[in-house]
């Protein structure tokens, strides 16, 4: 979609007497790109970087094997990083094409807006790899054979007492080359640093366009409903549910993006 066509988000642009929690319906489907743009730091990178991180896994292709390698985007809105992947794999495929026939994409988000217009917008996208959009929540879905997961600002929104449970099954259904991209908002143990990001990220919304009361109201809106982690506590996490390395790749204020390995 082209940045004209894009619609912008006033959501919380005008006072608002009670401020509901914060939730994917049609409002924020409506203007979830611009959203999301002026909201988070570096998104566009992250996604650019998706594709490169796609092409750089190498599943073991091969004319007789028609096994399938699964590509899985949990919590994936409107597509954006399922269609990074799949111009990764497009590339890919002029060095191998067997690719074509063994990788399938996987989309899958609860909220039905969002799937709704995410495969409105898959559709319109005709290069040759399968894509299967899925309304579900993550913790249902099954990995199975998966070369990259991309879980980008999804796990903040899953109760903190099942992430373990969600990131080992994601782990167990990797195969052995496999990488999860885990993008998150977080937070810091220093206060000092907390501060200084917060107000860097408030910065960055600002400059965006957004209002002192915008801001302030959508942060109640996601008070308790995004609930942010330290880095630290993502790598111990990581580990314990098996990944073998867990590295930032990216980061831009409290906005961090990690890569696990198998
Ligand atoms: C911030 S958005 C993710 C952005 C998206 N990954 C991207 O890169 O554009 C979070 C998404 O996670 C979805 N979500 C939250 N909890 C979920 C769950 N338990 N199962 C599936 N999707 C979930 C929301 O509906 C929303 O679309």
């Amino acid at each position: 979609m082209s940045d004209n066509s894009k619609q912008k988000d006033n959501i919380y642009a005008s006072p608002q007497a009670e401020i509901s929690r914060f939730s994917f319906d049609n409002t924020v489907v409506e203007v979830f790109e611009d959203m999301i743009e002026r909201s988070v730091p570096g998104y566009n990178k992250i996604i650019q970087m998706t594709e490169i991180i796609a092409q750089s896994l190498e599943p073991n292709l091969d004319d007789a094997n028609d096994t399938k390698i699964g590509y899985y985007d949990l919590g994936c809105s409107l597509g954006a990083s399922l269609l990074a992947i799949k111009r990764g794999l497009v590339k890919t495929s002029q060095a191998d094409p067997n690719i074509i026939q063994q990788a399938e994409i996987t989309g899958v988000d609860n909220s039905a807006a969002m799937i709704k217009r995410c495969q409105h917008i898959v559709d319109q996208d005709h290069t040759p790899i399968p894509v299967t959009i899925r309304c579900e929540s993550i913790e249902e879905t099954p990995i199975d054979n998966a070369m990259l997961v991309t879980l980008n600002f999804t796990l903040q929104f899953i109760p903190l007492e099942n992430r373990l449970a969600l990131l080992s099954k994601i782990h167990s259904g990797m195969n052995n080359q496999g990488a999860l991209i885990l993008s998150e908002k977080v937070c810091f143990d220093s206060a000092v640093e907390q501060e200084i990001m917060e107000r860097l990220h408030y910065d960055f919304k600002s400059a965006n366009g957004y209002s002192e009361m915008e801001i302030s109201q959508k942060r109640s809106a996601l008070e308790n409903v995004l609930v942010a982690e330290t880095i630290d506590a993502h790598k111990t996490r990581l580990s314990q549910a098996g990944f073998s390395n867990a590295e930032v790749w990216f980061q831009c204020f409290n906005f961090v993006s990690l890569i696990a390995y198998k």
